[in-house]
């Protein structure tokens, strides 16, 4: 069977310029909560990114119309349905899950199979159907499939016991046109939750609170149509910062938030990388080699994403020095560990913790992208290494990257995607 796979030689120090895409964990819930609106949404900065295309597939299996002209995509509600959601539609992506707040928020009632995603651990979804049942939403999980009644759903309060990015959009959504005030206690504060209460405000929801601890929702009778941007991913920014740090030479970065990416940005500034911030334009130099960053944890925003993790660790690789990592959110996600080490770096898994002896050299090697992030790291790892890399997997990539391969050619790396048998 033949695969698609990267061809990397390692080496090259990267200039030019890199645009950061608008952001994929955005959008997916945005594009779900499409459904509580009525009229066309025009969305102008749509990314190609495999995980968008996943979900509006699933958005024309309820029959919403949707029509894409490269970044533009239409979407219109008018005869959406409420079909049952199989298991090959939520096996292709985890945030298929917001598609049961929308659901419910629009027609109190939804069937639908457990989501999929990435591998990087097992992932319940326990949080979002605690949420949904103190609101009164009646929930029978049979023969894989979750089966919700939300005849009798009352707005009110729902404190989450702990903090998930998921299930406070999936509130949000599912309390936008519920008539009456619900408080949602101990959210999360990722920044894709105020774009997601931007969006719905946009369209004539009342929320307001994202970005702090309590989010209130006074239910409204209808959503419109509208048109709307989406912000720029920070996921995005802080690989190719990393990779900048790594091999840049005057790399610049535009469509940069800063505020979404301090905690990085401080990282950087203690390893002494050279960074130059002008506007929403970063312009990053690589030093001779990074002395290493000593202990960093993985924890909700505004602290270190997990959706970094990877690439992170690939800097700390080739630092100088002994670093560790520990990893809160997810129980698989060091699943790059092992194919950094047929490169030759030094890292030892315990548990949750990762401790990283910094090499001074990697070598190129045959390895497989276990999940998006991992792969984006070991892209990282390749162009750095010594000789040529073959990463395997690149579909993972391909869910929240836009043809990676030609942006990094863009600015001088050598890489390419070939088919091999
Ligand atoms: C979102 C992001 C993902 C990112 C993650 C953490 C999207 C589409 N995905 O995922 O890229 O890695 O936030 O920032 O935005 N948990 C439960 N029960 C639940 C829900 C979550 O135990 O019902 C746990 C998870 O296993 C994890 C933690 O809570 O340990 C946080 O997960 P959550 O914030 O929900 O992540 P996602 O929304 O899945």
């Amino acid at each position: 069977m033949s695969e698609e796979v990267f061809l990397i030689q390692g080496g090259n120090s990267l200039s030019g310029e890199l645009k950061v895409e608008a952001s994929k964990n955005a959008y997916l819930p945005i594009l779900a909560s499409t459904i509580l609106c009525d009229g066309n949404i025009e969305f102008l900065n749509v990314p190609d990114f495999s995980d968008i295309e996943n979900m509006c597939e699933i958005l024309k299996v309820l029959n919403v119309k949707i029509k894409r002209e490269n970044n533009f995509l239409s979407v219109n509600t008018d005869s959406v349905v409420n079909a049952k959601i199989s298991h090959e539609l939520t096996a292709k992506l985890r945030a298929s899950i917001f598609l049961l707040g929308a659901l419910l928020g629009r027609f109190r009632q939804a069937v639908i199979s457990y989501p999929g995603g990435c591998k990087i651990g097992t992932r319940p979804i326990d949080i979002h159907l605690k949420a949904f049942r103190s609101l009164g939403v009646k929930i029978v999980e049979k023969h894989g499939y979750i089966y919700c009644n939300a005849g009798n759903m009352k707005a009110g309060k729902v404190v989450f016991p702990s903090v998930s990015v998921g299930a406070t959009e999936s509130l949000m959504m599912c309390a936008a046109l519920l008539e009456g005030e619900t408080i949602l206690y101990n959210v999360a504060k990722e920044p894709e939750i105020k774009e997601l209460e931007r969006f719905l405000n946009q369209m004539g929801a009342k929320i307001r609170g994202s970005g702090t601890d309590t989010i209130r929702i006074t239910g409204v009778k209808k959503l419109t149509g509208g048109e709307f941007s989406v912000f720029p991913d920070r996921i995005i920014a802080g690989t190719y910062l990393i990779l900048g740090s790594l091999c840049g030479k005057n790399l610049h970065i535009s469509n940069f938030k800063k505020e979404d990416n301090e905690f990085l940005l401080n990282i950087l500034k203690e390893t002494a990388c050279d960074f130059k911030l002008k506007n929403d334009n970063i312009i990053v130099t690589a030093q001779k080699r990074n002395p290493s960053y000593k202990f960093v944890e993985t924890l909700p925003f505004p602290s270190f994403p997990t959706d970094l993790q990877p690439q992170f660790m690939v800097m700390e690789t080739l630092a100088k020095g002994t670093s560790v990592i520990k990893e809160n959110l997810f129980e698989n996600r060091f699943n790059q560990t092992m194919e950094l080490t047929k490169m030759g770096a030094d890292i030892l898994v315990k548990d949750r913790l990762a401790i990283i002896s910094g090499v001074e050299k990697l070598f190129g090697a045959d390895v497989y992208a276990s999940d998006l992030r991992a792969g984006a790291g070991l892209v990282i790892a390749g162009l750095m290494a010594e000789g040529y890399t073959t990463l395997h997997n690149i579909h993972f990539i391909d869910r929240g990257y836009e043809r990676l391969e030609e942006k990094l050619k863009g600015v001088g790396a050598d890489i390419k995607r070939v088919q091999i048998e």
